[in-house]
């Protein structure tokens, strides 16, 4: 039976997701009674929707395609042109597997060993200082964190720049105007750097180990056995560095959860793996990082009695999937105890996207970010003391894409515990 699937009213509905943020497929959803909904985007019909059902169509490669779904203005900051992302099939499962291949046991527990030994380092300059804003300094630290996992050779004078790089292509996401600027740029600024890097080690001016990502990605070989050109040899070394950077966001609501509720600060003190591994979890299930993201019909098929036509573009809503009621029990609450014994499950739990990662595009950095949450919350907890200023402005607007306690966290009177 071919059902008609519900309409977004309004002609178009652009500035809308401007205005409304992470809930905009959620709320619509509700309001028209249905997990799949049409609307008009950018000028163009797209589909919403949103549901653990959803969430494995979305995930059927079979039936959608990434190629043709990204966004110029998202490859021109947050991507780069002809990255993973954007790949489909055979092509996509070789260069997929050049990323999975990174995250061996000992690469992450050499990823490990970075994060907290940077914390240490870059933590001595803020005794004494009057305010420390927390996202900034996390910032920085992982960039250099990414750098050294990566083997990429970064200059003392260059860190605070290259940071701010790395971080302003992650803040274009929702922008228009100045911060859609500052992404692009500093996307360019990267893919130069990056691309002389790449030259460097190809022409032997450089050494790397074998198990970085330098060293991998500038290796590897196409399903036509040839080597990655340079610029998409940078885009995908970017495809590294920049995400471990991007991880300073779940530290900085993992700061502000500690914060919020200070019950869960001991019970980390208590150093229980289990707990933390509950808690960093609840920390990236519970507060807004992506939101949403898209892929191409391939060709027309039915589902759950809706048309899908070939060529349009249809978004899965990530954030309304990990606070959806059906799915999670007042979902609104922060609660990590929620994720004690919690059955692994690839559809329900998705805030780096679902799905299988060696099959999709499912991020494949997911353990490498619990890896690095763990540490950095370690290190706040066990290894430092601070106050938290009531005067500064904690609160996380919804509309912005993506978003960040307005202060940034900012905290005093810093000092190492021995
Ligand atoms: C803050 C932490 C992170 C978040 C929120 C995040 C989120 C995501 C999301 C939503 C996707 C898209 C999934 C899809 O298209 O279906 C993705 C893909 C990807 N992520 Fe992550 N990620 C994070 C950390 C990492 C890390 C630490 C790495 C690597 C070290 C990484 C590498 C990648 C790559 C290479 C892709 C492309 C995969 C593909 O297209 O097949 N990410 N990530």
């Amino acid at each position: 039976m071919d059902m008609k699937m519900p309409v977004d009213k309004g002609l178009d509905n652009t500035f809308n997701l401007l205005t409304e943020g992470y809930s905009f497929i959620q709320e619509r959803s509700e309001a028209l009674q249905s997990k799949v909904f049409e609307t008009r985007l950018m000028g163009k019909k797209m589909v919403c929707m949103t549901g653990k059902d959803a969430v494995r169509l979305f995930y059927d490669t079979d039936r959608f395609q990434r190629e043709g779904a990204v966004p110029k203005r998202i490859q021109k900051t947050l991507f780069g042109q002809n990255g993973v992302q954007t790949l489909d099939g055979e092509k996509h499962k070789i260069r997929k597997l050049m990323f999975l291949s990174l995250m061996t046991e000992s690469a992450l527990n050499r990823l490990t060993a970075i994060t907290t030994e940077q914390w240490r380092l870059k933590a001595q300059q803020w005794t004494g200082q009057e305010n420390v804003v927390l996202f900034d300094e996390t910032e920085e630290i992982l960039c250099r964190v990414a750098c050294l996992w990566a083997g990429v050779p970064l200059k003392e004078p260059e860190v605070q720049s290259r940071a701010y790089d790395l971080g302003a292509m992650i803040d274009a996401i929702g922008g228009v105007g100045p911060r859609y600027q500052e992404g692009k740029m500093a996307r360019e600024r990267t893919e130069s750097w990056i691309s002389t890097i790449i030259e460097k080690f190809r022409d032997g001016a450089m050494e790397a180990k074998e198990d970085t990502a330098i060293h991998t990605i500038a290796t590897h070989r196409d399903e036509a056995g040839r080597q990655l050109n340079t610029q998409i040899a940078a885009v995908e070394l970017i495809n590294i560095l920049r995400p471990v950077v991007a991880v300073a966001r779940f530290i900085t609501f993992g700061a502000l959860a500690l914060h919020d509720y200070p019950m869960y600060k001991e019970k980390l003190k208590e150093g229980d793996a289990e707990f933390s591994e509950m808690f960093v979890q609840e920390v990236r299930r519970y507060y807004p990082f992506t939101p949403f993201l898209g892929a191409m019909v391939r060709y027309d098929f039915e589902w759950n009695g809706f048309h899908f036509k070939k060529g349009t573009t249809v978004l899965i809503d990530l954030h309304g999937v990990n606070h959806n009621p059906e799915l999670w029990e007042t979902p609104y609450e922060f609660r990590p105890e929620r994720f004690k014994d919690r059955k692994k499950d690839l559809f329900d739990f998705v805030p780096q996207g679902g799905g299988d990662p060696k099959t999709g595009h499912r991020c494949p950095g997911e353990e490498a970010t619990v890896k690095i949450m763990k540490a950095s919350l370690h290190f706040l907890v066990n290894e430092l003391k601070y106050d938290v200023p009531s005067n500064q402005d904690f609160s996380v607007d919804p509309i912005r894409i993506p978003t960040l306690p307005k202060s940034k966290f900012v905290i005093q009177n810093v000092s190492i515990l021995e």
